[in-house]
């Protein structure tokens, strides 16, 4: 297939690209280079800021050369905190850039898209697991913003869109070191950083109603996850699909402190750890119902809570 990856330039997107082409797609990455750095692309890409009206112009000029049969869409601010700060940011990339890639898929007729969205549309679930039934309420600009892009790509059913929204868990690790997550912006990369400059990885707030006090999440490895976009692909080869949505987790849920743990085994070092207050707006516990998933994708995650910190480990220099 000939596919449009965008965000295939990020962390998450080029091990998505990547797995599609080794598996023999075509792949063409779009990406406004903001956060995605050119040398983790192999093939074709074009620098292209989807949100803008010159962005809608190029997009419909690629889509006029070739036909594409699906689109894989990545590319999207993903941090909560900046989102609360600067919403706009997030309705401009996060929301008109989905409505300009699906006007020029509209009017080329590509028919078949995979949505990157994510565990943060649940906001504070109060259950143990959460499945795609349980209720939406996200809490800040960049979890409403994928949900309001789960409703658009649902809309294009009324014009024959075949869609599949992923909600990715807590993303971390890599297949090799030219992918890696650089950003450390999250627990696992901001850790390792930490332990490499010799200073203390904060635990925010060890008083949560959990076993150990911190939080919980559901860690995936980014080559489960690039694995998942495959799976969802196939899945929309069946054109009586309209749309569906899945979790992407592992159904397991890792405290911090446990995430610590691995590190320590992993890096060998016995780093200092210090805790800190609680940071607004974590839920205390986001795992994954992977029912779904399994049941439909046929799709399961392979790597272990130790591969992951291992991987991240390892590529990060
Ligand atoms: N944490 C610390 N210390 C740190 C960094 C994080 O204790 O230095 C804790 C956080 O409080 C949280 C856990 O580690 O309890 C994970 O935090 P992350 O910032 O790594 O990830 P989040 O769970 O906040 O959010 C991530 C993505 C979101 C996505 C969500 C889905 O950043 O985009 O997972 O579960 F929506």
């Amino acid at each position: 297939m000939k596919i449009l990856v965008t965000g295939g330039a990020g962390y998450i997107g080029s091990h998505v690209a990547e797995l599609a082409a080794e598996a023999g797609h075509e792949i063409v990455v779009v990406d406004d280079l903001s956060t995605g750095i050119l040398e983790r692309v192999a093939g074709v890409s074009h620098r292209i800021a989807l949100e803008s009206d010159a962005g809608l112009e190029q997009l419909r000029e690629i889509f006029a050369k070739d036909q594409f049969d699906a689109v894989i869409h990545l590319a999207a601010r993903k941090q909560v905190g900046e989102s609360v700060l600067n919403p706009e940011v997030y309705y401009k990339d996060n929301i008109s850039g989905l409505a300009n890639l699906l006007i020029a898929m509209r009017e080329a007729n590509v028919m078949r898209l995979v949505f990157s969205s994510s565990a943060a549309t649940y906001g504070f679930p109060d259950v143990a697991k959460v499945s795609e039934d349980t209720v939406c309420e996200p809490i800040n600009p960049y979890g409403q913003t994928k949900l309001v892009g789960e409703w658009l790509v649902k809309a294009g059913a009324t014009w024959g869109l075949r869609g599949v929204s992923l909600r990715y868990f807590n993303v971390a690790g890599s297949v090799r070191e030219g992918l890696a997550d650089r950003a450390a912006l999250n627990l696992i990369p901001i850790a390792i950083k930490n332990i490499k400059s010799g200073t203390a990885v904060s635990v925010f707030g060890d008083d949560y109603a959990t076993d150990d006090g911190s939080c919980i999440r559901d860690y995936v490895h980014v080559g489960d996850l690039a694995r998942a976009h495959m799976a969802a692909l196939d899945y929309l080869d069946n054109p009586e699909r309209q749309f569906d949505t899945f979790n992407v987790g592992t159904g397991q849920g890792a405290s911090v402190f446990e995430v610590l743990d691995e590190l320590r085994k992993v890096s060998g070092k016995n780093f200092e750890v210090e805790v800190a207050p609680r940071r607004q707006g974590d839920p205390p516990r986001l795992v994954a119902d992977v029912s779904r998933i399994e049941a439909e994708l046929s799709f399961r995650c392979e790597f272990t809570l130790n591969q992951i910190v291992e991987s991240a480990w390892a590529s990060a220099n």
